[in-house]
C-alpha cells in the first residue's frame, strides 16, 4: 500500500489473531555488536551455510536475516531464539517444526538490498517477496522469459517511465504467489496472470488450469521503503496487515532477557 507506516512493536510477547498478517521489515546491516547476537542464536545448519558464503557482504545478510527470523518468531512462540526448530518444504519453504509446530504459525521471508521482510500468519498460507528498484534495460526481454501472454500484453501498454516500476511490481506479485504456494520455480510462471499495471491494486487475475485457485488468494502490495517494493500473497480473505518496524537495539536486549529466562525456567523445572 503507497504510504505504509511500519511502527515498533510492542514490547514483550506477541499474539497472532487468525485474521492478521503481522509483516516486519528489517534492515540486514546491523551494528556488527548486534550482528554477533543474532550469529549466536543460529543453529549449526545455519553456521555451516553462512560460511560457504564468498562475500562477506552475503554472508552478513544471510546471518543478519537468520537471526532476526528467530527473535521475531520467538516473540510469537515463546521459545528462545536458538531453540526453534524448521522443518523444509519438498521445496525449500521454511516451517515451524518441535515444540512450535502446534501453534499452527506460518511464515514466509524476502529480501533484497539492505532489507528483509517476514510475514506471519496463523493457518494460512503465505508468501511475500521484496525487490529493491533498479533500473531495467533489459526488463522486456526477462519479462517474455517469465511473464504470461496477458502480462505481456499489459505490460506492453506501460508508459517508458513506469517501466520498471510495473516490471517489480509484476515480478513480486509472482513471485509472492509462488513463495505462498510453496513449489518454488517448479510452478511455471506463466499459468497464472497478476494484476500489476501501476496503481492496479495487486490480485491473481487468472489461475489456469484451475479457475477457482485464483479466488482462493489475497494480495496485497507492500511499500516497505523508498526505492523498494513488495507484495504479500494470503490464502483466504478477510484478514488485515499489522506492519512492524525491527529495532534491533531493542529487540536484542529483550532478546538476551529473555533467552536467560527461557533458561532458568528450564533449570528450574
Ligand atoms: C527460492 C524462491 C522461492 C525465492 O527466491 P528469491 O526471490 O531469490 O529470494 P527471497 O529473498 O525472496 O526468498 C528467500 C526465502 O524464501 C524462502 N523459501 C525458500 N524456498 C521457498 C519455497 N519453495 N517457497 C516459499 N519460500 C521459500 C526461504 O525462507 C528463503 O530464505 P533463506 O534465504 O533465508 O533460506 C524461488 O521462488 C526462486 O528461486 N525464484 C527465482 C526468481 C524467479 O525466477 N522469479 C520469477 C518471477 S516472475
Amino acid at each position: 500500500m503507497p504510504g505504509d507506516v511500519w511502527a515498533p512493536a510492542p514490547a514483550g510477547p506477541l499474539a497472532l489473531a487468525e485474521d492478521q498478517v503481522h509483516v516486519w521489515r528489517a534492515s540486514l546491516r546491523p551494528a556488527s555488536e548486534v550482528l554477533a547476537r543474532l550469529e549466536a542464536t543460529l543453529s549449526a545448519d545455519e553456521r555451516a551455510r553462512a560460511a560457504r558464503y564468498r562475500f562477506d557482504e552475503h554472508r552478513t545478510a544471510f546471518v543478519a536475516g537468520r537471526g532476526v527470523q528467530r527473535r521475531i518468531l520467538s516473540r510469537y512462540t515463546g521459545l528462545a531464539p536458538a531453540e526453534l526448530a524448521y522443518r523444509e518444504g519438498s521445496h525449500g519453504k521454511l516451517e515451524l517444526n518441535g515444540a512450535a509446530a502446534a501453534l499452527g504459525i506460518r511464515f514466509n521471508v524476502s529480501n533484497s538490498g539492505d532489507l528483509a521482510l517476514y510475514a506471519l500468519t496463523r493457518r494460512r498460507e503465505i508468501g511475500v517477496d521484496l525487490e529493491r528498484l533498479k533500473p531495467m534495460p533489459d526488463g522486456g526481454d526477462i519479462a517474455r522469459r517469465f511473464f504470461s501472454a496477458p502480462e505481456n500484453e499489459v505490460f506492453a501498454t506501460v508508459s517508458e517511465d513506469e517501466r520498471d516500476l510495473a516490471f517489480f511490481l509484476c515480478w513480486t506479485r509472482k513471485e509472492a504467489y509462488i513463495k505462498a504456494v510453496g513449489e518454488g520455480l517448479s510452478m511455471p510462471l506463466d499459468c497464472f496472470d497478476v494484476a500489476f499495471a501501476p496503481g492496479e491494486p495487486a490480485r491473481i487475475l487468472r489461475t489456469r488450469g484451475n479457475p477457482a485457485e485464483a479466488g482462493r488468494w489475497t494480495m496485497l502490495s507492500l511499500d516497505p521503503a523508498p526505492g523498494y517494493v513488495g507484495a504479500l500473497a494470503v490464502e483466504g480473505d478477510g484478514w488485515r496487515p499489522v506492519l512492524y518496524d525491527w529495532d534491533a537495539t531493542a529487540e536484542v536486549r529483550a532478546g538476551s532477557h529473555s533467552s536467560k529466562s527461557h533458561g532458568a525456567a528450564r533449570r528450574d523445572a
